[in-house]
């Protein structure tokens, strides 16, 4: 292994703890928990504070075409920049670290190398995209994904949320729709560094993950028709009950991802009937499905499963099952040469590495298309998280963004071998 160099900076703990603090204070749900789901005011109220805090450090702000923001150092740097960030939006019931630890991890990263004095060959940036969460706009990762030229500028204006408002709109309305061309000019490589959200690391006793890549992922929502009825008088042979349908499905995405096994999952997390009385066979059902693997084959194996139980429930039930893809992304691999970075500098800075994939979808897996990417995870306690309960030792959290600073350092320096 050829020697990574590290710096003589750390990052200052209590600011960086300081700051997620003060970020959870917007959308506390009072349960430890943080609601900022894409683009309404709370996430509008976090991204003025992110943006103040850029300020504040005189770093330049762009803000692009979907609400992409990006804190560059020196502000009139003319090179592509090293980028971190992550991002700042969260699911209903989310925890404090998920997204927000990256984004102000590297504001810590880059405080800490302005106050160093230190001169580095490539300028720095932290960015944080809009809606990863994908919790009320699909596809998650929608920001990242424009940022790439994965999804035309009109067609994520267009989406429209769970609860009918359309993105455009809410995102002039919170004052975050910017000058700023999407795609963006690719920055020179990407670092995010963000909590594992599973148990790997925490139940191996690691303190960093350099993460190998993204698995794929597949969401649908299904719409299923049935017949409202009685549910006294309709004899059970004559039935078109969507929610015996839903359950049904739910059961098999269960069924399907356990006969698959390895690491295939399969999650059915929302389920809506009509008319949802305690008296009324449903007449109508909208459920989401989230199939994820590693490998794209099983993923499409699984793909297949899901498509013929929808068939066949529908021919044995009576019912209509219409489907609508929200996300799907292939797999991704990581750059082999940012993975040994991390790697390097966690040894290099005396923290146990292993090397694993990720089960939760990053901004990173789409600038992973554009420039040399990868990934470093600190452990999450019990493995919980999408959760008020999310939890990270502060220890693992500056363990994490010092590694962060390292990795960033060595690429802006281009020393990565
Ligand atoms: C997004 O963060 C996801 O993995 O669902
Ligand atoms: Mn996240
Ligand atoms: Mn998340």
């Amino acid at each position: 292994m050829t020697e990574t160099p590290i710096s003589r900076l750390s990052i200052n703990a209590d600011r960086l703890m300081s700051r997620l603090a003060a970020l959870s204070e917007v959308g506390d749900t009072g349960d430890g928990g943080v609601c900022r789901l894409a683009l309404t005011d709370a996430d509008r109220d976090g991204r003025d504070l992110v943006v103040s805090w850029m300020r504040d450090l005189g770093l330049r702000v762009d803000i692009d075409g979907i609400g992409n923001v990006t804190g560059t150092w020196p502000a009139d740097s003319t090179e592509d920049p090293v980028m971190t960030g992550s991002h700042i939006d969260t699911v209903r019931t989310g925890g404090r670290y998920d997204g927000n630890y990256g984004v102000l991890a590297g504001l810590e990263v880059i405080e800490t190398v302005i106050e160093s004095g230190i001169e580095i060959g490539r300028p720095l940036a932290v960015a944080f995209f809009t809606d990863e969460e994908g919790a009320r706009f699909a596809p998650d990762m929608l920001g990242s994904l424009v940022y790439v030229g994965g999804l035309p500028l009109e067609v994520a204006l267009d989406t429209v949320a769970i609860d009918g408002a359309i993105l455009g709109d809410d995102l002039e309305r919170i004052g975050y729709r910017g000058p700023l061309p999407c795609p963006a000019r690719p920055p020179a490589a990407f670092v995010e560094v963000h909590v594992e959200q599973g148990p790997v690391l925490e139940a191996e006793g690691f303190t960093i993950g350099a993460v190998t890549g993204v698995q794929g992922i597949l969401w649908r929502e299904l719409t299923i028709t049935g017949q409202s009825n009685h549910a006294g008088t309709t004899p059970m042979s004559m039935r078109h009950d969507a929610g015996f349908a839903a359950a049904s499905l739910a059961s098999t995405v269960r069924s399907i991802a356990t006969e698959i096994g390895g690491a295939q999952v399969g999650t059915v997390g929302r389920i809506d009937l009509q008319p949802n009385l305690v008296n009324v066979v449903a007449a109508k059902a909208t459920m989401t499905v989230d199939l994820r693997n590693t490998d794209a084959e099983l993923l499409a194996e699984a793909e297949r499963r899901l498509d013929a139980a929808i068939a066949e429930l529908a021919h044995t039930e009576g019912v209509k099952i219409t489907s609508r893809e929200l996300a799907r992304f292939a797999p991704v691999d990581f750059d082999p040469a940012v993975i040994d970075l991390v790697e390097h500098v966690a040894i290099a800075r005396s923290c146990s590495v292993r090397r694993l994939p990720s089960g939760a979808g990053h901004d990173a897996q789409m600038l992973a298309r554009v420039c040399p990417t990868a990934m470093v995870f600190v452990p999450s306690v019990g493995g919980i998280s999408h959760n008020p309960a999310e939890h990270t030792s502060p220890t693992d959290l500056e363990a994490g963004a010092n590694v962060l600073l390292d990795v960033m350092l060595n690429l802006a320096t281009e020393h990565t071998t």
